[in-house]
């Protein structure tokens, strides 16, 4: 019953409201900066200036009617503009329901097609494979106190989850504090030591301790890949209690709600290395043997990696599957976790091999982007001041704590000289 319902509420109607409410809240705020040039501290300056503009004795007391009656008007629309904010937020919750139910919705149809065929193939075009996977059957019994905890956390059965120790402890406060700022709530610091299990306690940050056991071959690599290759592994018990997980690390800066902006198609979407459409998406790369005469050009496959700081997986069998194979890989061989991750996701079957054929999809890299992208490009371009990315991952730059601080002050502060200062790539 309730998912009829909510899915009555889609359509145009509905995001008429959401666009005739944002509309109606920027009238009210040109309307409010028109009466209070100089904000809530100069409504008193601004009336001593009308005093001394007119002074003369009995429309003095005129216009000081007219003031008190426009700060009534004044304070009664930024009740209303408030009113309206939290509107808006609300709805954007309902709109993220709704986009979860409707993709739901098509893969179930989808998933329905493709176990029971009609017999025939229809015409062409109207044939489609399956990418959604059925979610799998949630087991509590692997861990009853996160399934606990998730049930209290996750709403429309997702959340972000990032694992976090001690030694990061800086960026993790503007990862949560990014987080919160675009109402995001469904959230988790997955903490490896008890400092930081105490530091996001004080700070009311959802946090789940667990100890860091670490594989041998892995436990000589340094702190920060030490903690890569036990994400996988971690990761594992959050989908087998059927979340679907936004993993998060740490040095990303969160400026809009992402669960606006996924597609749920896919056992893993990730965000990508890349820095335009062929890097990002995939192009054919064409390699030449000038020997060969007549067959000197071979075509190749490129595609710049899934960055492995970013990416949603979903509660499916391909998924589990490929944090096991990454895990177990990582604790034999010593390797990087985004190249094994990368090459169980894209490598197909060949003798000696069983490739694992997950469904994927790779992010807007506007959307979810890369400091590359940000440093490099997005920020010599003409309508920069404009446009607001869903995250930013200071994945190309050693100074992340620097970068992620300007990216704050840039986006959410409003200095926009906060970013110029910095080189496109590092120094070295
Ligand atoms: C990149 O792809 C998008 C659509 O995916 C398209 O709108 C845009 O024009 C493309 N940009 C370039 C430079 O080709």
């Amino acid at each position: 019953m309730g998912k009829k319902e909510m899915l009555g509420e889609r359509g145009p109607t509905r995001y008429y409201r959401i666009a005739y409410a944002v509309i109606i809240g920027m009238i009210m705020g040109l309307f409010w900066a028109y009466l209070r040039p100089n904000g809530l501290m100069g409504s008193s300056v601004s009336s001593t200036r009308g005093f001394e503009r007119m002074p003369v004795g009995g429309s003095v007391k005129k216009l000081d009617g007219a003031i008190l009656n426009l700060e009534a008007k004044v304070a009664m629309l930024e009740r209303e503009l408030g009113r309206l904010e939290k509107e808006n937020a609300k709805l954007i919750k309902i709109k993220i329901r709704n986009d979860v139910l409707q993709q739901e919705r098509n893969a179930a149809m989808k998933q329905l097609e493709a176990l029971s065929p009609s017999g025939k193939v229809g015409p062409v075009g109207t044939v489609k494979s399956v990418r959604t996977q059925q979610k799998v059957q949630p087991d509590e019994s692997v861990n009853p106190n996160l399934a606990a905890l998730l049930k209290k956390i996750a709403i429309n059965e997702e959340l972000i989850v990032s694992i976090s120790n001690n030694n990061v402890r800086d960026m993790l406060q503007i990862w949560f504090e990014s987080i919160q700022r675009v109402g995001v709530t469904n959230y988790l610091v997955v903490a490896l030591d008890d400092e930081i299990a105490s530091f996001c306690n004080e700070h009311n940050v959802p946090v789940y301790r667990r100890d860091a056991t670490i594989s041998k071959s892995q436990a000589g690599t340094g702190s920060n890949h030490a903690i890569s290759g036990l994400k996988f592994h971690l990761l594992r018990e959050f989908l087998v209690l059927g979340y679907s997980v936004l993993l998060s690390d740490v040095d990303i800066v969160f400026l809009q709600n992402p669960f606006n902006h996924l597609h749920r198609d896919c056992d893993v979407e990730s965000m990508s290395d890349g820095f335009n459409n062929i890097t990002a998406y995939g192009y054919d790369d064409v390699s030449e043997d000038p020997t060969m005469g007549w067959s000197r050009f071979a075509h190749t496959m490129r595609i710049w990696v899934f960055n492995s700081g970013l990416f949603y997986i979903r509660p499916t069998v391909p998924s589990i599957e490929l944090l096991d194979r990454v895990t177990a890989r990582l604790s034999k061989e010593k390797a990087w976790d985004q190249a094994v991750f990368n090459e169980e996701l894209f490598n197909p079957s060949h003798p000696g091999y069983e490739g694992l054929h997950a469904s994927r999809r790779v992010l807007d890299f506007y959307l979810f982007m890369n400091s590359k992208v940000l440093f490099k490009h997005l920020r010599k371009e003409a309508n920069f001041a404009e446009y607001k990315p869903v995250t930013i991952h200071v994945n190309y730059h050693p100074d992340k704590l620097e970068r992620m601080r300007a990216i704050v002050d840039h986006y959410v502060k409003g200095n926009t000289n906060a970013l110029r200062h910095f080189p496109d790539g590092s120094e070295r």
